[in-house]
């Protein structure tokens, strides 16, 4: 393959995330050059739907000039300023108010960073300093689950619960566990109902942090859909349980909601869709619509107790980044929470998710699906060797990318997960016409892959 000229240097010159650094240096990358609504366009004039809103996270889709006003203003008037040592400025503060009145939980404060990984950094961060704050110095380990994801800074990739984040990083950390996750298809024994299967992991859990010791046990950290293990939902009734005996304990709940929040669920926050009570949020991505980078995490008002006998005790609450709360970020975060209200996106995403459940149930029965499943505006089908036995098929045949490349050649961006996961994301603007479009697409794909497998054997391989 011919690689142009912008792939050539890109190979010479950029460390790409979330990929193959050798196999790459084949293929070169795809180069995006602009986007309009759902779509984006490569160097090639080619056009692409962004069927996981880049990544997970350009809500209100690739031209919203409301965002881009928003941005120039905020330029014009004030490029930078800060919030450390008793400095503020009026988006900080404007921001930190929407948060706190739309927060599934009765927040007191809001604490900003620049990304999701920070967002859970500061979340792990403020409960050590919060036991400490009440005396509580050996509650400090932080329960997350296998699977997860919540970033990849030290502290959050050892939340992670995948391999690749981990492996050879020399994490986890200590501090941090790993328990298992309430993903019905792959975790239930056979015959398990969801209610005995959430029962289980009730129980896995009280019986995990009795053995940890309830005093050494300070928080459990949980998507309530986890997106990158594999756009997991949450079996019936879990997070009920689960928080049941987080209060048991004693133990913090936080919620990322990096991925599932700001509507995708078809409620504000995915704490609401399934039934959890969190007492703290981290967000980012869909806070700005992802045109800046913009994070930020919720807090209760007993952690703000906790941070003010802190800093009575030591002087100051030393944390912050030079772009907590950058102004222009923040301005653009502003604009993206009116423009959800006023345009009702919440609204809207529950008026056209039965489209997208319906056609990802469809697709249920493709020979190649093993599991159909979806929520609000997100969703993925896990591609199976066997569907009776839910056999995947071998990993290193790399069924789910070849189903993504398929996809893309069909002008639909997917994003091919492990396990052969493949997930869509769409931007939570689509129409309906739209989402028909995009799984249209994605049957092409399916069955150009199944073709694929056929051909070459690959059941048996
Ligand atoms: C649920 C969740 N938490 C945290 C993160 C990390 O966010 P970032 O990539 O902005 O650091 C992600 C990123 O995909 C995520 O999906």
């Amino acid at each position: 393959m011919d690689l142009t000229n912008a792939q050539m240097r890109d190979i010479e010159t950029l460390i790409h995330p979330y990929t193959n650094l050798d196999a790459f240096r084949q293929t070169g990358p795809v180069v995006m050059e602009r986007g309009e609504g759902i779509h984006v366009w490569d160097t090639n004039g080619k056009q692409y739907i962004e069927g996981l809103s880049g990544l997970w996270c350009t809500s209100l889709g690739y031209n919203e000039q409301e965002l881009v006003d928003a941005a120039m203003e905020q330029f014009r008037t004030l490029p930078f300023t800060h919030t450390f040592a008793g400095k503020s400025h009026e988006r900080a503060i404007e921001l930190a108010e929407m948060l706190k009145e739309i927060a599934p939980h009765d927040a007191s404060k809001v604490l900003f960073c620049g990304s999701g990984s920070e967002a859970n950094d500061q979340q792990i961060k403020l409960v050590w300093y919060y036991n400490n704050a009440l005396g509580r110095t050996a509650k400090k380990k932080i329960i997350s689950r296998k699977r997860a994801y919540h970033g990849v800074t030290v502290a959050t990739a050892s939340l992670t619960g995948l391999p690749a984040n981990q492996m050879d990083f020399d994490l986890p950390i200590d501090r941090i566990h790993h328990v298992n996750c309430p993903f019905a298809y792959r975790e239930a024994e056979p015959g398990e109902t969801d209610d005995q299967f959430t029962d289980r992991l009730a129980i896995e859990l009280d019986e995990y942090i009795q053995r940890e010791g309830p005093d050494t046990v300070a928080a459990f950290i949980a998507e309530p859909i986890q997106g990158a293990g594999g756009v997991l939902l949450p079996a019936e009734g879990y997070f009920p349980k689960i928080q049941k005996v987080l209060n048991k304990y004693d133990v913090y709940l936080i919620a990322d909601e990096v991925i599932c929040g700001f509507g995708r669920t078809g409620e504000m926050f995915g704490s609401q869709t399934f039934d959890m009570k969190p007492d703290t949020i981290s967000v980012a991505k869909a806070l700005s619509s992802a045109y800046l980078p913009i994070g930020a995490i919720t807090v209760g008002e007993d952690m703000y107790q906790a941070m003010l006998d802190e800093s009575r005790k030591i002087g100051v609450f030393g944390h912050g980044f030079t772009y907590t709360a950058h102004p222009v970020c923040a301005a653009v975060a502003i604009k993206t929470l009116e423009i959800y209200k006023k345009r009702n996106i919440v609204g809207h995403v529950q008026s056209v998710a039965p489209v997208f459940e319906g056609r990802f149930a469809k697709l249920a029965d493709h020979p190649l699906v093993g599991d159909a499943r979806a929520k609000g505006l997100i969703g993925a089908v896990e591609i199976v060797a066997d569907k009776s036995t839910k056999r995947a098929f071998d990993a290193s045949l790399k069924v789910g990318a070849a189903c993504q490349a398929f996809a893309e050649s069909e002008g639909l961006i997917t994003r091919a997960l492990g396990g052969d996961i493949v997930a869509l994301c769409p931007p939570l603007i689509i129409k309906e016409d739209e989402i028909n479009e995009v799984f249209d697409r994605l049957e092409r794909a399916l069955d150009a892959t199944e073709h694929w497998v056929t051909k070459e054997g690959l059941r048996s391989a």
